[in-house]
């Protein structure tokens, strides 16, 4: 029984775990906040589900209270507060926050690991959490007025709300999954079946059982009523060996069901002619002002002072997906060229214990800073001439997109989102498909130095570097056509 209306303008719950700027450890958290604000403008009613993090509690004012609820016996109290937030200068989003003190009150750590970078250790709680307030609100059982058409979900944290409410017995919403890493996928022992309030019937390989454990992610794909990821090539990607990650044989199972939608970019956050954090704004049209943000970037990270030398760089998640370790071995071949490079990450803890050892063998060319660092990060989009990006695997990226915006030319393995968006340069591509950056195909260190040898020797054509610069610039990675695309989906899951 579906609760969808003959409204025309779809109302729709976006069940997220991160949403910039209130908690965000990747694109989750962009995307939550500007596709939701894209989405606005189209006249979606969207509104937003997140964890009552301190962070989301301090960063959202006049929060009132809705309602009590105990929903599980293994769920402590919680309550549900209604707020705004402010995405950009014309658009707010209205938010549900789930405050639990026991489950996402914490004092140190972050949103998924503690301090030890290990997961919390009650994560099937605190995201069964979120699933669970999200099946609820979108069910004829909701104690809110307001009820969605649609539950949009996201990532395994809210993979069991289609679960949920398949096993709801009365009215419901159509759910829509979105796929932004399968490299996540929220398994946990079969004990957390029952603790999560699931039927037995559940744990079952049509159902939420995965290899012998419980997956929420794979209750995801399984149950929600259609699938979208981030780009179209990850959608073809993950129906195959690797980027399946095991879940290859259910999502060909359903490919009639998935669809693949690039992101886009806040173009108002990432703008080089507005950015506040950057020294020098600049625009494709004045594009010689980039030597003043590289000189005072250089100046900031202790390099070599240098206007002319190309400059590389990368900010990431450091993981084994983002490709460090292969970035660690051309490090020294590309300050030799001579270049330097610019580094800016955080995770795990042996990638930052060999990257800080790589910038320490040659300060003037390489310099690394272990952080988290929104502001910085602005700033090296603008200095550098290079963006690297060799991701073993990339559902979409968003950094290539925002370096393009800067006239920063990205590097990227081929990859997912990343041969969506950046166009290789090619005798053909200058013309056809304007050619912005440089892709290499084999995921190892030879084939990556012989593109960023590449780079240098088309850096140093000071008329085709502008070219290129220019191309990406050019680039419309607006949230809109992206926007369009979800609502044409939303459509569909309306007439059903
Ligand atoms: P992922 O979500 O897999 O980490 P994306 O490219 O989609 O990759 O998004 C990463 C986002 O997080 C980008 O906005 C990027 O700039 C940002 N980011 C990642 N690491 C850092 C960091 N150390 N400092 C600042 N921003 C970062
Ligand atoms: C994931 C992916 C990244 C994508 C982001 C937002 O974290 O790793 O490629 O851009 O989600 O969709």
């Amino acid at each position: 029984m579906s609760l969808s209306s003959s409204r025309k303008n779809p109302r729709v719950l976006f069940v997220t775990s991160e949403v910039f700027p209130l908690c965000k450890t990747g694109g989750l958290g962009d995307v939550s906040a500007a596709l939701p604000a894209a989405l606005r403008e189209l006249r979606v009613d969207i509104r937003l589900l997140v964890p009552g993090y301190p962070s989301v509690l301090s960063g959202l004012k006049y929060k009132r209270k809705l309602a009590e609820f105990d929903l599980l016996p293994h769920f402590p109290p919680t309550t549900l507060f209604s707020s705004r937030l402010q995405i950009n200068e014309s658009v707010s989003v209205p938010v549900y926050v789930i405050h639990c003190p026991e489950l996402y009150q914490r004092s140190g750590g972050g949103i998924y690991l503690d301090d030890n970078g290990q997961d919390w250790p009650d994560n099937a709680r605190r995201f069964g959490l979120l699933s669970k307030m999200g099946a609820l609100l979108a069910s004829d059982a909701s104690p809110l007025s307001w009820v969605p058409d649609i539950a949009h979900c996201n990532d395994w944290q809210s993979g069991l709300t289609p679960a949920y409410l398949h096993y709801h017995p009365g009215k419901k919403s159509a759910s829509l999954m979105t796929l932004h890493n399968l490299a996540f996928q929220g398994c946990f022992s079969p004990g957390e079946v029952a603790r999560l309030g699931l039927p037995p019937e559940s744990f079952n390989v049509h159902g939420v059982e995965y290899y012998g454990d419980m997956s929420f992610l794979k209750a995801g794909i399984y149950y929600a009523t259609r699938i979208t990821t981030v780009s179209p090539t990850y959608a073809q990607e993950i129906q195959h060996e690797p980027l399946g990650f095991g879940l290859q044989g259910l999502l060909a199972e359903r490919r009639n069901a998935i669809t693949g939608i690039i992101n886009g970019i806040d173009t108002t956050v990432w703008n080089p002619a507005t950015d506040p954090h950057i020294v020098k704004k600049y625009s494709s049209r004045n594009l010689a002002a980039k030597k003043t943000n590289k000189l005072a970037l250089q100046r900031e990270m202790g390099l070599e002072e240098n206007g002319e030398i190309p400059l590389f760089a990368g900010i990431s998640r450091l993981s084994y997906q983002k490709g460090y370790d292969i970035l660690l071995q051309v490090a020294p071949m590309l300050a030799d060229l001579p270049a330097q490079l610019v580094l800016l990450g955080k995770g795990d803890q042996l990638l930052e214990k060999q990257l800080v050892t790589l910038a320490q063998t040659n300060p003037a060319r390489i310099a690394v800073r272990i952080d988290y660092d929104e502001a910085l990060s602005h700033r090296i989009n603008a200095s550098a001439d290079c963006f690297l990006m060799p991701s073993r695997f990339e559902p979409c990226g968003l950094n290539q997109m925002y370096s393009q915006r800067y006239g920063t030319s990205p590097i990227v393995h081929a990859t997912g989102g990343l041969i969506d968006t950046v166009a290789d340069l090619a005798p053909d591509t200058l013309l056809d498909e304007p050619a912005s950056g440089f892709h290499f195909r084999k995921m190892n260190a030879d084939a990556f130095m012989n593109e960023i040898k590449r780079a240098v020797d088309t850096y140093y054509d000071v008329k085709l570097w502008r070219t290129l610069q220019r191309n990406g610039m050019r680039k419309d990675f607006s949230w809109r056509a992206s926007a369009l695309a979800y609502l044409s989906i939303y459509s569909l899951l309306m007439q059903r």
